[in-house]
C-alpha cells in the first residue's frame, strides 16, 4: 500500500516547488535529500542574494537538446508568476542588469518562503539520509531510506547535476533515470571558469583584472563583463560561453565591442605623436594593454605605424583568440549541461512517457538556463509542471 502520493527525491529548487504545489492540491508528499538542511545551492546563490529568475525568460535562453522542450513549462509558469509569489511573501527584490532579479535581503528569503508553501501543503520531509534503492512493482514505487521503506505511486527525480560535488550535489538522478531505461546526454560542468595553459602564461599577470567584452564561440555571443584569473579566464561572460564550448576549439573575445576594426586609423590622424601603448592603454587599461602588446609585438608612435599594420591590431583586438586548456571542472561549475534526455519526457507534466509515474524535473534534465536567474526560473517551472500532474 502507499504511504504517500508522490515521493520527490531531492529537497532543492524544484523539487521544494513540486512538492508545495503538489500538496496544495491535496497529495500526500514526502521529500527525501540526504542533506541535513534544504535548499542548499539556494542560500549559497546569487551571492547569498539569490538571483530567483530572470524578467528575459524564454527558451531561447536555455541549452537542451531539443530546444522547444522548456517552452510548455516555462510558459505556463512564468518570472511574473515568481515574482508574484516572492511578493505575496513580502520580499523585498531588485534588478540587477540584464533583467536578473535579486533579493534585497538574503536567499534565505526565498527557502523560508519555500518552506511555508510546502508547509502549507502539509509536506513531510526526510533528511539527512540517502536514498539505498529504488524499485518499482504493481503500480508502486518504492524507495529505501536507511532501514525504511516508502511507497508511491508517483516519484519525482529533483536531485540535480553533479555540480559543486563537495555541496552533495552527485549524478544520482542520471543513475536512476538509466535504471528505469531512460536516456542521459552526457553532462559536463557549465557555468564554469577557463584554464588557460603555460603558453598562456602572459595573462596571469592580469589576474584580477576585468573588462567589458564580447565573447564568441561559433555564432554565440555574450556581452557581459570578463575577469582574468590566475589559472584563465572567468566573469560572466567567460562563464556563458563556457556552457557552449567544446574541448579543444577556440573562444574570441573582442576586447573593444564599441569600437570599429578602423579605429586606429582615426586615433593615428588624430594624435600622430601619441604611442600605440598610451592610445590602447586609455582604451584598454594599461595592465591589459601591456599584456595584449606583449603578444602583439608592435610599438612606436601612432604616425609612425603603417595603416596596413594598425587595421591588423584593431582586428586582433576584435577577435583576440583564446585556446582554453580546459575549465576548473564540477569543483567550480554553477550548473550541469546535458541529463536525463528530453526525448523520455512529457514537455507538459515532466513524467517519463514510458514509465508512468516517474518524473524529472529542475536541473537533473537536459535543459540549462544561462548565467542571470534562469536555472532557477527553469526549477520553478518544470516543478509547478509536475507539482499539478503528480
Ligand atoms: P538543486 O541542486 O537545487 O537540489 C538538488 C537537491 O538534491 C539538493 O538538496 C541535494 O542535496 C539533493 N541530492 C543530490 N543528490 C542526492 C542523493 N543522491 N540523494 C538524496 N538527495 C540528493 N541559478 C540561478 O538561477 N541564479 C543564481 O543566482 C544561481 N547561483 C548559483 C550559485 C552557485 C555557487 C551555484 C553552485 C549554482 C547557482 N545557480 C544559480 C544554479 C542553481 O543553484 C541550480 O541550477 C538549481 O539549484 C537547480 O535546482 P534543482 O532543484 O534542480 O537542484
Amino acid at each position: 500500500m502507499a504511504d504517500h502520493d508522490a515521493i520527490v527525491l531531492g529537497a532543492g529548487a524544484a523539487g521544494m516547488m513540486c512538492a508545495a504545489i503538489a500538496g496544495q492540491r491535496g497529495r500526500r508528499v514526502l521529500v527525501i535529500d540526504h542533506a541535513n538542511a534544504v535548499g542548499k545551492k539556494i542560500l549559497i546563490s546569487g551571492g547569498g542574494r539569490c538571483n530567483f529568475t530572470n524578467i528575459h525568460t524564454a527558451a531561447d535562453r536555455y541549452l537542451s537538446g531539443n530546444p522547444h522542450f522548456a517552452k510548455s513549462a516555462l510558459g505556463r509558469y512564468t518570472a511574473q508568476d515568481f515574482i508574484a509569489l516572492v511578493d505575496r511573501y513580502g520580499i523585498a527584490w531588485h534588478e540587477k542588469t540584464l533583467g536578473q532579479l535579486f533579493c534585497d535581503g538574503s536567499a534565505r528569503q526565498i527557502v523560508a518562503m519555500l518552506e511555508e508553501e510546502c508547509a502549507t501543503g502539509g509536506v513531510t520531509f526526510a533528511l539527512g539520509q540517502g536514498v539505498t534503492g529504488i524499485d518499482h512493482g504493481d503500480g508502486l514505487y518504492r524507495v529505501r531510506v536507511g532501514g525504511t521503506e516508502h511507497r508511491a505511486p508517483s516519484i519525482v527525480l529533483a536531485t540535480g547535476g553533479p555540480s559543486i560535488p563537495k555541496m552533495g550535489a552527485t549524478g544520482f538522478a542520471y543513475d536512476v533515470a538509466r535504471q528505469f531505461g531512460l536516456s542521459v546526454v552526457q553532462p559536463r560542468p557549465a557555468l564554469v571558469p577557463f584554464t588557460l595553459g603555460p603558453e598562456e602564461a602572459l595573462f596571469q599577470s592580469l589576474s584580477g583584472v576585468s573588462t567589458d567584452v564580447e565573447v564568441r564561440w561559433n555564432k554565440t555571443r555574450f556581452r557581459e563583463a570578463a575577469l582574468f584569473t590566475h589559472r584563465g579566464l572567468s566573469g560572466p561572460a567567460m562563464l556563458q560561453i563556457s556552457s557552449y564550448w567544446q574541448h579543444r576549439t577556440a573562444i574570441n573575445v573582442n576586447f573593444l565591442p564599441d569600437r570599429p576594426v578602423e579605429w586606429l586609423l582615426d586615433e593615428k590622424r588624430d594624435r600622430p605623436r601619441t604611442s600605440l601603448r598610451r592610445v590602447l592603454a586609455q582604451a584598454l587599461t594599461e595592465r591589459l594593454a601591456d599584456a595584449l602588446l606583449e603578444r602583439i609585438a608592435v610599438q612606436g608612435e601612432m604616425g609612425s605605424l603603417t595603416d596596413k599594420l594598425l587595421r591588423q591590431v584593431g582586428a586582433r583586438l576584435n577577435d583576440w583568440a583564446f585556446m582554453p586548456s580546459g575549465t576548473e571542472g564540477y569543483a567550480k561549475a554553477e550548473v550541469t549541461v546535458g541529463g536525463i534526455a528530453t526525448a523520455g519526457l512529457s514537455s507538459r507534466t515532466m513524467e517519463a512517457n514510458k514509465v508512468p509515474g516517474l518524473y524529472a524535473i529542475g536541473e537533473a534534465v537536459d535543459v540549462t538556463g544561462w548565467l542571470g536567474g534562469y536555472t532557477f526560473q527553469w526549477a520553478w517551472a518544470s516543478g509547478v509542471a509536475a507539482g499539478q500532474a503528480v
